[in-house]
Parts: C-alpha cells; structure tokens; sequence
C-alpha cells in the first residue's frame, strides 16, 4: 500500500473521530472552553494515536463495532485528547508560537485558558477510557499521562545539565511519545479482548513507533519545512533541548566545531541560539547527526514492524505497515 492509497485507505477513519469529538465536546456548557477545544483540536491534526487504536483493535478482531457513536470510537478520542492536552501544555511550556499552521492557542488567548482547557481534556480522557475501555484501558492511558510529564522533567533535567546521554535522551523519548502511543495500540487489543500474548505484541510495536516518530519529530525540528511542519524550525536548539541530531554531533564533531555546539549551549541566550541555528544544523550535519538519527529511527521501524509478526497473513496487516513506513518519511 504506497501513502496514497493509505490517505484514501484513512479518510473515513479519520472523519468518523472527528465526528465522534464533536458529538463529545457538544456537551460543553462554557463557550469560552469550546472555543479554546475548537481552536485546538479541529486544524489539521493527523489523528495518528487514535487511528493507532482502532487499527489495533481490527487487527484483533476484525469485526470491533463500527461508526463514530460507537465504543470503540469514543475509546479512541480518548487518546486524541490527551495529544492535544499534552500539546496545549507543551505549546506554553516550550514557548511555541505556532501549531498546526497557526498561532499557538495561548498565543490567542493566553496561558490560564490554556492550562485549563488541557485539565478538561484529561479528565474527559480518563472518563471515557474508564468507561469504555475497563480498568486495563484506564491503567496505560494514566501510565503514559504520568510518564510524559516525568519525561518532561527529564528533558528539563537533560537541558539545564547539557547531559550528553543517549539514554537519558531515550528515557524522555519514551515517557513523551513511546508510552502515549504504546498505550494506544495495547488499548485496541483490549478492546477487541485480545490476549496477553497480542496486548503485549501490540504495545511493543506501538513503543518503537512512537520512538521512530519522536526522532523523525526532533530531525524536522532541524531539518522540516514550517509550511508542511506547521510548527517554528529551530525551536529545539533555541530551548537548548539535547535531541538526537545535537547528541550524536556532539559525539563525533571535531573539537572546534564540538566547543562551538557546547559554547551556544552553556553560555549562549535563546536568541543567540536562534540566530546561530543555520551554523548548528551545518555542524550537525558535518558530524553526521542527522543521518545517524535517521538510521537509528529506521532500526526502531524495523523493531516495531517485527513485533507485528503474530498477525502475519492478516489483511488488516497492511494498513499498519504503510502507517509505518509514512510515520519514518512523513514531512508534517
Ligand atoms: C506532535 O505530534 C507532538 C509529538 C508528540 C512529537 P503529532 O505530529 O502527532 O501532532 P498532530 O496531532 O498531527 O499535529
Ligand atoms: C510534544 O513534544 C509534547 C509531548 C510529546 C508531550 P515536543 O515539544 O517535542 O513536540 P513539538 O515539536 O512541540 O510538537
Ligand atoms: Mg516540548
Ligand atoms: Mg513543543
């Protein structure tokens, strides 16, 4: 399946979520906090986790129930909601500007309205997992909600200390992205009351994709087009996050161009990392870092793809290879 037949293969997935979000959210009584949810939620986001989900729950058991109103779409907005609460937060943390091609939500509003539109969504999320997915559901959509914020401590940690660490990357890689979309996956199975064998089958594979996203997530952050991205380039070096790119490039950088990285990192200010972006990305580039975090996000393909091998031979197979493969290439 090449990535137009899985757009055309996704379309109707991806409208009957957003159906089933506005059917949820139309229950909201305050028109401020639907306006914030609107603004946030209905611009072009890719629905990945939520997609991540029902495909799972299909592969299990390729009769799970269908149409927005039912269970299995209402479980899946679940993991929707908490991306787009992670990203609200985020986006004030990170002191973002832009998001899916516009201005920031806190930038339209400002933080309070965003902090608590965020809370909403976690607890609507929390809700709907509850009831729809069971105490299994509930316990790995709340295990990876509190591991992203550890992770977000880490990374903070990881910055402020300029660790060099591929493993202290890689923990906050998983609490950020893996865990989310890992849950996501193992969520699907339970929902089709799949087995531990499949849960488990389902997790792994949902945690090396999240991990091959994160990366290819943190090379666009060099390397993306705003205008495909939607999203600032340069914001990553700018908050003097250690990712991938930088940490390899600090290990086989030669030294002047290595004590160039270290010096913006140490003593520089965010604008003088800003300005000095287009000099990292040919440093980076010099020692290699963009194309050894590349070959390391298409390893963690390969490992997600091979944790798929107990659905060999079924048809719904396909549709999650060629999420795989976009989730690698993808430019947005
Ligand atoms: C962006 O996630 C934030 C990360 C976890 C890297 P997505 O790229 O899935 O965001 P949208 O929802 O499609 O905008
Ligand atoms: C996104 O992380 C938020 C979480 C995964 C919790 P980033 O800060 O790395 O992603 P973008 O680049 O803003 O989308
Ligand atoms: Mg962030
Ligand atoms: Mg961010």
């Amino acid at each position: 399946m090449n990535q137009l037949e899985l757009i055309a293969r996704l379309k109707p997935e991806t409208a009957k979520i957003d159906a089933a979000m506005r059917q949820d959210l139309a229950s909201i009584d305050s028109p401020r906090l639907k306006e914030v949810l609107e603004y946030a939620i209905f611009n072009g986001g890719k629905r990945i986790r939520p997609l991540l989900l029902i495909l799972a729950a299909r592969l299990c058991a390729p009769q799970a129930e269908d149409g927005p109103g039912s269970g299995l779409y209402r479980l899946a907005l679940a993991y929707e909601y908490i991306h787009a609460a992670s990203l609200l937060h985020d986006d004030v943390i990170d002191h973002a500007e832009s998001r899916r091609g516009r201005a920031t939500a806190n930038r339209v509003w400002d933080n309070t309205h965003v902090i608590l539109a965020g809370d909403f969504l976690h607890s609507r999320a929390m809700w709907l997992a509850g009831s729809l997915g069971g105490v299994d559901c509930l316990a790995a959509l709340s295990r990876a909600t509190a591991g992203m914020v550890e992770a977000e401590f880490l990374q903070l940690a990881n910055a402020e200390e300029m660790s060099r660490s591929r493993e202290r990357y890689f923990a906050a890689l998983t609490g950020k992205t893996g865990l989310l979309i890992a849950a996501a996956c193992e969520s699907g199975a339970i929902f089709a009351g799949a087995g531990d064998e499949l849960r488990r089958a389902l997790a792994v594979f949902g945690n090396n994709l999240g991990l091959t996203f994160q990366i290819v997530d943190d090379l666009l952050d060099y390397l993306g087009d705003e205008g495909k991205t939607g999203k600032a380039v340069g914001n990553d070096f700018k908050e003097g996050k250690m990712t991938l790119p930088l940490l390899l490039a600090l290990e086989t950088a030669t030294a002047p161009d290595r004590a160039r990285l270290l010096n913006w990192l140490a003593a520089g200010s965010a604008e003088e990392r800003r300005l000095a972006l287009p000099e990292a990305r040919e440093i980076i580039d010099r020692a290699r870092g963009f194309t050894t975090a590349r070959r390391q996000a298409e390893t963690l393909t390969k490992e997600a793809l091979e944790a798929l091998a107990p659905f060999t031979g079924r048809p719904e197979l396909s549709t999650l290879k060629a999420l795989t493969a976009y989730v690698l290439k993808r430019e947005k």
